[in-house]
């Protein structure tokens, strides 16, 4: 039986409108190709347009709406200048995430080839890496305050918060990754430190290692690991990471691609008892919109996560596949990466390249 999938789109702002449909086609190119689902798009006009006609980002109910989907498809939000960007980052991005659970945020590195990285010595087969970051709590759970405010006294306390919950499935989702991966999984730490929050960061790696003993396993303090990246990206295969080293890594990796055009993520709640979110790194890139030369291929590569964790395997691969023979051939590019071409030209390109594989 052909599998029919409920997507929920929201384009958001600035090039998030301009790459979104580019996305839509290249999704909707490979259901037609493969036979294998059905994909219904309703798409919503949350954002700042919204927010400057209603004082808010997303209707009230916004996450009712969008429980029963089984995923998000997501462009990019902020309109910098008009309305500050933690009013957009915690009304619209937040919520979401934390609203459905999304405590994985999943961020693959890959150098694809024809492309070249800023480290000039590596090529495709030293770049291919995920990092797997936790994205709910430790540095970024919200937690402190400000007290004595303005005086030569002032405090200001942001606590970390770890729990062992929060804490295991996330290593648990890393291991599996690595399973299915190069069987190499490295942790990042600070325990020398950070001597409650990464000590026992280390001790819950350590109890869970011994449930996985295919998997080889390291811990490596963040700092040195920063610079790994850099120095021997291809000894690095599956990272997990605390919220705050997570999202710290995950932009090196990023940068390691060539653009944040390139870049997607998936914010995941692997039950699937929420939906989850797949988006472009980048934001709604102010200096650039409107122009229609936005590149599409972070948002088309979070389309091949979202049908891989929907299990449509086949047509995650077909994306990417369809992106690789068009970067590798090099012809029909965005500025970004030096090329000519609009949004959507490429997004054409790519589209008559997947019906041909
Ligand atoms: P940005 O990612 O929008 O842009 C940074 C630079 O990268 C700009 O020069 C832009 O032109 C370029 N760029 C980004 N995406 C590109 C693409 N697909 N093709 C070609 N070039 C691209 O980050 P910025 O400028 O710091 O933030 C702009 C707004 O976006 C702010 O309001 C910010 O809060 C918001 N933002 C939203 C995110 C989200 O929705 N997840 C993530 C990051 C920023
Ligand atoms: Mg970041």
């Amino acid at each position: 039986m052909t599998s029919q999938y409920r997507i929920a789109v929201l384009p958001g702002d600035g090039i998030g409108k301009e790459v979104i449909p580019e996305g839509l086609k290249i999704l909707q190119a490979v259901a037609n190709k493969t036979a294998a689902f059905h994909l219904q798009f309703d798409s919503f006009a949350w954002g700042s347009d919204y927010y400057l006609e209603t004082g808010r980002m997303m209707p009230p109910d916004a996450l009712k709406i969008l429980a029963d989907y089984d995923a998000i498809y997501f462009g990019a939000i902020g309109l910098p200048g008009v309305i500050p960007d933690h009013i957009t980052l915690w009304e619209f991005i937040l919520p979401l995430r934390q609203g459905f659970d999304q405590y994985i945020n999943y961020r693959p590195t890959r150098l694809l080839p024809g492309l070249r990285s800023p480290l000039r010595d590596k090529g495709p087969q030293d770049i291919d890496l995920v990092v797997i970051r936790e994205n709910t709590e430790g540095e970024y759970s919200g937690a402190g305050g400000r007290t004595h405010i303005h005086t030569e006294q002032e405090v200001a306390i942001q606590t970390s918060i770890f729990t062992r919950h929060a804490t295991e499935r996330v290593m648990r989702f890393a291991f599996e990754l690595a399973r299915k991966r190069e069987k190499k999984l490295t942790s990042a730490t600070k325990s020398n430190a950070c001597q409650y929050s990464m000590v026992f960061w280390d001790e819950v790696f350590e109890e869970l290692k011994a449930s996985y003993p295919d998997v080889r396993t390291e811990k490596y303090h963040v700092d040195a690991l920063a610079a790994r990246f850099i120095t021997r990206p291809e000894t690095i295969d599956v990272v997990v990471a605390s919220n705050l080293f997570g999202d710290i890594l995950s932009d090196l990796g990023g940068a390691l691609q060539g653009s944040l055009g390139l870049v997607p993520s998936g914010n995941l709640n692997p039950e699937k008892k929420y939906p989850s979110l797949f988006e472009p790194v980048h934001g709604s890139a102010p200096d650039i919109m409107g122009q229609g030369i936005a590149n599409p291929i972070a948002t088309l590569w979070a389309g091949s996560l979202m049908l891989d964790f929907l299990g449509e395997t086949e047509g995650a691969g077909l994306i990417m596949r369809g992106i690789e023979e068009i970067v590798q051939k090099g012809t029909c590019l965005t500025p970004d990466l030096g090329g000519k071409a609009t949004t959507a030209q490429v997004g054409e390109a790519i589209c008559r390249q997947i019906e041909q594989l």
